[in-house]
């Protein structure tokens, strides 16, 4: 069966990456069909900020997404566009699985765990204002709804993955109402999966303790900007941000992207690694229902990897983004 896919380049390194996953996603098998917009309107500034309606209304239209990373300025300017994209399509599950590859040498072995963070809410409201001059208020926006939806979504993925503990990751200590709530909705989802070990681990602890011994955890769910900081985090734990894949997932449509960000530092230099978006590739292929062809990518990922014939920038070698696609391809068969 054929799929429609909205291709969002993205910026910085983004269109180098996202036209290499292409190429890889083209030569797996499944048959895809791309529409390819821009995320940034110029022009306009309808209700999301500078965010592209054509882009909303692609996504909507095809259902998939894989979206290369767009920049967001620091302290001004518009809102982000990722986030945008995010609120406007209620991609409310943002599904960051983190595993070691085999070949790329890391801190530690044997890492196999998924975060699942809320997407929609917490203090990415992005409601914020001067109260007077020197003080500024951030509101924290957490609800019962998105907070026992999102319980449901990881306990669902841990049923269905045969994982067998889950992680609330939490600061309820200080944050007694918004963090209290969202625990409150975890515990009362964990009393229907008595199958899975529950527990709740407090923020701050849960990043000591993934730095220490990682293999502790399975499915960790957490609110929207611990999620952010803990998912960069894990990243570091298997080998960086050039590897880790994501998807953001609604009712009624999904959208894939790599963790990282549009990396100036490298940009324009065909250097940058794209197994991050490759990877969430496969993970778009798999909710396709395209297993086979998702299973012959990261087959050929990981084989790439353990031959380390040919090997990113990033994680020491000197192979460019060219070179690596085609490795990829090629070890494809
Ligand atoms: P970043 O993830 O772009 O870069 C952090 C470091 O990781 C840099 O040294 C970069 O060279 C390296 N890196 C990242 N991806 C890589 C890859 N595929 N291959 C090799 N090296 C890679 O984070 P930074 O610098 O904090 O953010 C830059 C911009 O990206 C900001 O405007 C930020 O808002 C945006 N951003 C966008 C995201 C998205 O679109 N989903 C996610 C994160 C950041």
């Amino acid at each position: 069966m054929a799929h429609t896919v909205t291709l969002i380049p993205g910026e910085g390194i983004g269109p180098e990456v996202s036209h290499a996953a292409r190429r890889i996603l083209d030569a797996s098998g499944a048959q895809l069909r791309w529409e390819e917009v821009s995320a940034r309107a110029e022009m306009e500034r309808r209700g999301q900020g500078y965010l592209a309606a054509e882009a909303i209304t692609s996504v909507e239209r095809n259902g998939y997404a894989l979206k290369g990373p767009m920049a967001t300025a620091v302290a001004a300017g518009p809102p982000s566009i990722n986030v945008g994209l995010r609120k406007a399509l209620d991609l409310y599950a943002n599904l960051r699985p983190v595993k070691n590859l085999p070949g790329v040498r890391s801190r530690f072995e044997g890492v196999d765990l998924v975060i699942v963070r809320e997407n929609t809410e917490d203090l990415y409201s992005g409601i914020e204002h001067e109260v007077v001059p020197g003080v500024v208020e951030s509101l924290k926006i957490i609800t019962e709804k998105a907070s026992t939806r999102i319980a449901r979504f990881a306990f669902e993925l841990a049923r269905r993955d045969g994982r067998k503990r889950l992680a609330a990751v939490h600061k309820a200590n200080i944050m007694k109402q918004s963090d209290g709530l969202f625990l409150e909705c975890v515990r009362t989802v964990s009393r229907s999966y008595s199958e899975i070990e529950y527990r709740e681990v407090i923020v701050d602890n849960a990043c000591m303790q993934l730095v220490l011994n990682p293999s502790q955890f399975e499915v960790l769910v957490m609110p929207n900007l611990y999620g952010d900081v803990v998912s960069d985090l894990c990243a570091g734990l298997v080998g960086g941000l050039g590897l880790v894949p994501s998807g953001n997932i609604g009712e009624k449509a999904a959208l894939f992207e790599a963790v990282h960000g549009t990396a100036p530092d490298i940009a324009g230099q065909g250097i940058a690694n794209p197994t991050a978006i490759v990877l969430s590739g496969v993970m778009m292929l798999r909710h396709m229902g395209e297993a086979a062809a998702a299973q012959r990518v990261q087959g050929a990922v990981e084989r790439v990897y353990r031959e380390a014939r040919c090997v990113p920038h990033d994680l020491g070698g000197r192979a460019t983004t060219a070179q690596f696609t085609e490795a990829v391809i090629g070890a494809m068969g």
